[in-house]
């Protein structure tokens, strides 16, 4: 009696819808809300144990008034891509990743999450349940997007009664309007993102609305997004926005360190095993502002973003260039193995994709 029983149903009787491919302009995909065919729910009540998972006709959604991710923004996203290859098999990237990281953000939010492997099975069905919607290689990804959310009615502050755990799709391409060109950040040394004992280390929703108003300033000044230092000392680097950061200095590549205020990204966790592969030596460890104006390049990287180069960074009203228009060497070779890998144009010797 398998709780995907009735999704592997739905997903099969429309099997020959999902083989097609979906009749839109696939050129020049932003990253932007496309409504797919099926998206993915599953509830959990008071036993505190997920279970009933379907596939849905993709659509809007019913919510009490008073659940809990409205009134009290108990909710958590995660984010993760599907590549389709030249024999139409479908790539996914380190789900099983994904799954880990939504059960610690789910602790520290006091709520129940999906298993691992209930969280990747879900994830497969929804997929193959919108295959037609994954873009032909070369023109972008599938960017899936789990969700998990206190759906139950509370008034007074309390964890909601009741979870849902939701998947939707959308085809993407890349994630600045910049595409592959270098983005121009602004340090933002007034508002914080996130601080010691805070959420900033899980991927709540709420770190992600925290960050919209230094981010909507930026670009009204014409930068791509905001870099952020940390609340206490007001010198060392946390991270942009919507990914995480790196300096290169010569052969030593530099990270924040995960230390609860940064949110440990599987790209990043990536990046650094590719670059240590590929004989750099890499420190997670306080970065200083100041490191910014010496570096050889920085990028950031992150599932929406992949791996950006960073072309200038603002910081106290001085710009630091670093003289680029595409990617730098460095950043080149990293965003180079990595999606290679994640499409499946060489041997995964990592272990890391999972064909469907
Ligand atoms: C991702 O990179 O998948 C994220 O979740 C960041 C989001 C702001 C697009």
């Amino acid at each position: 009696n398998s709780p995907f029983k009735s999704a592997v149903v739905l997903a099969d009787s429309y099997s020959s819808e999902a083989s097609e491919l979906a009749e839109i302009e696939w050129d020049n995909l932003g990253f932007g809300v496309i409504p797919t065919d099926y998206m993915y729910m599953m509830k959990c009540t008071q036993d505190g144990s997920f279970s009933g998972g379907e596939l849905q006709r993709f659509g809007n959604i019913e919510l009490s008034p008073s659940a809990g991710v409205l009134n009290y923004g108990q909710g958590l996203f995660e984010g993760l891509k599907a590549y389709r290859k030249e024999d139409d098999t479908i790539l996914l990237f380190r789900p099983e990743e994904n799954a880990l990281r939504m059960k610690q953000g789910a602790e520290r939010m006091c709520m129940p999450s999906p298993t691992v492997e209930q969280f990747v099975e879900a994830v497969k069905e929804t997929v193959l349940a919108n295959k037609r919607w994954v873009p032909p290689p070369g023109k972008g990804s599938l960017y899936i997007r789990p969700l998990l959310m206190g759906s139950g009615a509370v008034l007074g502050l309390a964890p909601a009664p009741e979870y849902t755990f939701l998947i939707y799709v959308s085809p993407v391409g890349n994630y600045f309007k910049e595409g592959v060109a270098p983005i121009n950040l602004i340090v933002e040394d007034k508002l914080h993102r996130a601080t010691p004992g805070g959420t900033g280390g899980v991927k709540t929703i709420g770190n992600y609305a925290a960050v919209l108003k230094a981010q909507s300033a930026a670009k009204a000044n014409g930068y791509s997004d905001v870099l952020y230092l940390d609340c206490v000392h007001k010198k060392y680097l946390e991270e942009v926005s919507s990914c995480n950061i790196f300096v290169v200095k010569g052969n030593v590549i530099s990270t924040p360190a995960i230390k609860g205020t940064i949110l440990p990204g599987i790209t990043r966790k990536s990046i650094i095993d590719v670059a240590r592969s590929q004989g750099f030596q890499v420190e997670e460890r306080l970065v200083e502002v100041e490191e910014l104006l010496d570096a050889d390049e920085v990028f950031c990287t992150g599932t929406a973003v992949v791996v950006s180069p960073v072309g200038s960074i603002t910081y106290k009203g001085k710009r630091v260039s670093y003289g680029l228009d595409g990617f730098g060497a460095v950043s080149q070779q990293l965003y180079s193995q990595l999606t290679r890998l994640q499409m499946g144009l060489t041997e995964d010797k990592m272990n890391w994709t999972v064909e469907l």
